[in-house]
């Protein structure tokens, strides 16, 4: 059995969906700070923070984990920066506490998410996994330091791990099931689509001044199937018995904000309002994946592009409106 921690939230629902296809039987632990118990539609949810050792002990004896996939974290950038002390403790702390729990009940298999904020502003573009780790806020330090644990993990207690550096995850179920729910929500897709459909009044635009064509950062869109895809074949990577390490999971090609609201504009036939607003604190300038590690060792590339992960997001947020109106 699969435990998924994190599995009530954005990537790790899509996951859990893409398991149960798979019949991978997983139970989902999950303390629904930022999850949603509506989107564990698959697994038993098991009610428990990462930070507590007795919740992590009591769900290890209760079912038999052979190995785990981990989501839950706090994952807001700018947020970070202003609750470092929360961000610590759940990433660092709650990761950690995960690993001693391991390691006690002889697990040895853990897939994760890391993340592209590992390597801070870019040197060279695409980003290949050896580049430099310099984060440049606390959320991509907490990445770098769970990257750091379960590295010596491995060497002293022979614990497997593929730590997967996502890119920006967006798009939604092409079934509507389950879709990207934060509340308040920061994400770029998302908040277009706000306000294409009149639930925010304003779309703001952070930094139009950077050193790009149309003077917004540039991100690497990925669709969160493809995401959830790649866990499955990390995993069974790991059941040969080796390490996988890092890796990045990204299309290779970048979009600047601008991009990004253009392309929506198109899918919904009208533009959305939007106010240049000073740049956002620890926001790169340009974050593309070198994903050619993740296509030859994984056979993984993405397969949806920037439309089809507008598209979904949209038939998820006119869904959801439906079943609140
Ligand atoms: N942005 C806006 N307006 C908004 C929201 C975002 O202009 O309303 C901009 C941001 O300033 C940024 C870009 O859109 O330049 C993308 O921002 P997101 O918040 O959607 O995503 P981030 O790039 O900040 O972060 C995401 C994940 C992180 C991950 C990172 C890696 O949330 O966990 O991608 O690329 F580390």
């Amino acid at each position: 059995m699969i435990l998924v921690t994190g599995g009530a939230g954005y990537v790790g629902s899509h996951t859990c969906k893409a398991l149960a296809q798979a019949r991978e039987e997983h139970i989902v632990f999950d303390n629904l700070s930022t999850g949603h118990d509506w989107a564990v539609k698959w697994g038993t949810l098991f009610r428990g923070d990462i930070c507590n050792l007795h919740d992590l002990r009591t769900c290890f004896q209760r079912y038999p984990i052979q190995e785990v996939v981990h989501f839950a974290a706090l994952s807001l950038v700018g947020e970070s920066g202003i609750k470092p002390a929360e961000y610590y403790e759940t990433n660092v702390i709650g990761t950690l506490n995960l690993l001693r729990v391991m390691k006690e009940f002889e697990v040895r298999s853990i897939v994760f998410s890391s993340s592209a904020a590992v390597y801070g502003e870019p040197e060279e573009i695409p980003i290949p996994e050896s580049h430099p780790l310099r984060p440049v806020n606390v959320y991509g330090r907490t990445k770098v330091m769970m990257e750091q644990l379960m590295a010596d993990f491995q060497l002293a207690y022979g614990l497997n791990f593929a730590a997967l550096r996502y890119f920006n995850a967006a798009g939604a179920d092409p079934d509507g099931e389950i879709g990207e729910v934060h509340e308040p929500e920061t994400h770029l897709i998302p908040n277009v689509l706000r306000t294409a459909l009149g639930i925010q009044e304003m779309l703001d635009i952070y930094g139009t001044d950077y050193p790009t064509p149309d003077g917004s950062p540039i991100r690497d869109y990925i669709h969160v199937t493809d995401l959830a895809e790649a866990h499955l074949l990390a995993l069974n990577y790991l059941r040969r018995g080796a390490c996988l390490g890092a890796i990045n999971l990204g299309s290779n090609i970048g979009y600047s904000v601008g991009e990004v609201v253009n392309s929506a504009e198109r899918l919904v036939g009208h533009t959305i309002p939007k106010a240049a607003r000073q740049r956002r604190a620890g926001d790169p300038v340009r974050l593309i994946a070198g994903n050619s590690r993740a296509k030859e060792v994984l056979g993984w590339s993405p397969q949806s592009s920037l439309e089809e992960m507008i598209q979904s997001a949209l038939v998820f947020s006119t869904g959801k409106m439906r079943h609140l109106a």
